[in-house]
């Protein structure tokens, strides 16, 4: 276990991070697929604790926001599906082969980087060894997961499970001499066990002949696993809702080198009371899903849904909702129906005074003595400040409890430190804990407190505290791991 040696610290109940993705459990269709979103370290309460948490829990994906966030899971032992959630730039696409990394894709350059990673690696030239061309053992079921082409069969029952079943296996083997390609496609079944039938078929292409091989779906080469998204309305990332998708998408489902496995839109409003814009993107999306579907072509995954969506309307998820926010035991707004999914704060912050002294009246306190003791006070010295996430901004407004009373930090928060006046409290000892957010005894300061105090969102509150503060992980009220990356 790592330790620390500055008397702050943020602490994370596992048991109440359980608690949450149980309580979703409970009120989501049971059929649904789970996605821990773990991007910005996990929303601060540490994202490879928390993907390892949950993904004992029993959820199927990890969501991160950017590739690197993905390494690092992978470094550190994360072995669970991981998507990335933002863009991906062309030259992260052999990494996250390597690191079966599921990737973001709705830009036209997909094209371009396969079509260069093909011609590298396909031809007579192709290094030797290269990671691209190396057979993994698991490719066969790599190839049961992804999008499905259904052969000569209307579309099924909507729905999870109906996306699940039959795919084509298909064998290729690489000659590295005359870089030719041969393919032979075999039937497999999914865990699903369904029915569906595959003929089979066999080939011979020249890797060079990129319109040939585009239509052949390897086995033996590492595909890169996508999903691929569709902006309905949030404006941020995706294919616009039209043809423009439906052509993307069946590309995709066809190429070569891709394994797709599901197709996923983002709502914008789903935290509000009113949900007609929830419903209206819900209903841009459902038309591409329905024309695929039409066309025999279905996703294992395919997920519009955050934490609000899983709260609030899960029924629009279709098989996957992505839970932030509620997971870390706190609501997307104060709209959504808290009784329906009842969350309990995962994250703390505490610390302990290191210095406490009498003051005579009129003495300044902090930079700028914006602060001055208005009689005899009892300062207290806090060691955490902006630098830690304790925004300057709460300078003068935020408070602390301290035995079990709520008490004003006074004057400028500094980069390491800050003040509190605990007069009236008796002597202070440097043992007893000091929250600044979270409970003690009957009181309590929130994640929404500190967050109207500074007219942002609790999601910034906790992605605010810096990796300076060390991450203590407690279960069933103990201490049972410390994060300190300062010291690792
Ligand atoms: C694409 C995507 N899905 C899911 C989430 C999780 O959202 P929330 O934290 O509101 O549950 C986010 C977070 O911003 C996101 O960007």
């Amino acid at each position: 276990m790592e330790t620390f040696y500055r008397p702050t610290w943020v602490e994370v109940s596992l048991d109440a991070l359980r608690h949450n993705i149980r309580a979703f459990r409970q009120a989501l269709p049971a059929e649904m697929k789970v996605m821990a979103v773990v991007k910005a370290d996990g929303y601060g309460h540490g994202a490879v604790k928390v993907a390892q948490e949950a993904m004992e829990c029993g959820v199927s994906y990890i969501g991160v926001a950017f590739l690197d966030e993905a390494l690092e899971l992978r470094r550190e032992g994360v072995k669970a599906p991981i998507l990335v959630l933002g863009y991906t730039q062309p030259e992260g696409i052999p990494l996250a082969i390597e690191h079966d990394i599921t990737l973001t894709v709705f830009q036209d350059e997909l094209w371009t980087a396969l079509e260069e990673r093909l011609q590298a690696t396909s031809g007579p030239t192709a290094e030797a060894g290269s990671s691209w061309l190396e057979k993994r053992p698991e490719d066969s079921a790599h190839a049961v997961m992804g999008a499905s082409i259904r052969q000569g069969k209307p579309p099924s029952m909507r729905g999870p499970q109906s996306r699940a079943g039959c795919r084509p296996t298909n064998v290729i083997t690489t000659d590295a001499t005359t870089g030719r390609v041969s393919k032979t496609e075999t039937a497999a079944v999914s865990e699903s066990m369904s029915t569906d039938a595959f003929t089979s078929t066999s080939e011979s292409i020249h890797a060079n002949d990129i319109d040939t091989i585009m239509t052949a779906t390897p086995a033996t080469t590492h595909k890169l696993k996508v999903h691929i998204k569709i902006d309905t309305g949030m404006g941020r990332l995706g294919l616009q809702p039209n043809d423009e998708a439906i052509s993307y998408i069946t590309r995709a489902v066809e190429h070569l080198l891709l394994d797709v496995e599901g197709v996923y839109t983002h709502f914008a409003c789903a935290d509000e009371a009113d949900k007609a814009y929830t419903l209206e993107q819900h209903r841009k999306f459902e038309r591409i899903i329905r024309h695929l579907e039409e066309r025999g072509v279905t996703f294992r995954y395919v997920h519009t849904g955050n934490s609000a969506a899983g709260i609030d309307c899960p029924e629009l998820s279709y098989s996957m909702v992505r839970l932030g926010i509620g997971m870390y035991g706190l609501y997307p707004s104060e709209e959504v129906n808290k009784e329906r999914v009842q969350l309990e704060p995962v994250m703390s912050i505490k610390t302990r005074a290191v210095h406490v002294k009498t003051l005579p009246a009129g003495s300044g306190i902090s930079y700028g003595t914006t602060y001055h003791t208005s009689g005899e006070e009892c300062i207290a010295t806090l060691p955490i400040g902006y630098a830690d996430g304790y925004s300057r901004m709460l300078s003068g407004k935020a408070q602390a409890i301290v035995r079990g009373r709520k008490v004003p930090i006074v004057g400028r928060i500094c980069m390491d430190q800050c003040m509190a006046n605990v007069s009236g409290l008796g002597d202070l000892s440097k043992e007893e804990e000091v929250v600044l957010m979270g409970r003690q005894q009957d009181e309590a300061i929130t994640a929404e407190d500190l967050a109207a105090l500074l007219g942002t969102v609790n999601y910034e509150i906790t992605c605010m505290v810096s990796h300076r503060v060390p991450r203590v992980y407690i279960r069933d009220g103990r201490r049972e791991d410390v994060l300190n990356p300062l010291i690792r």
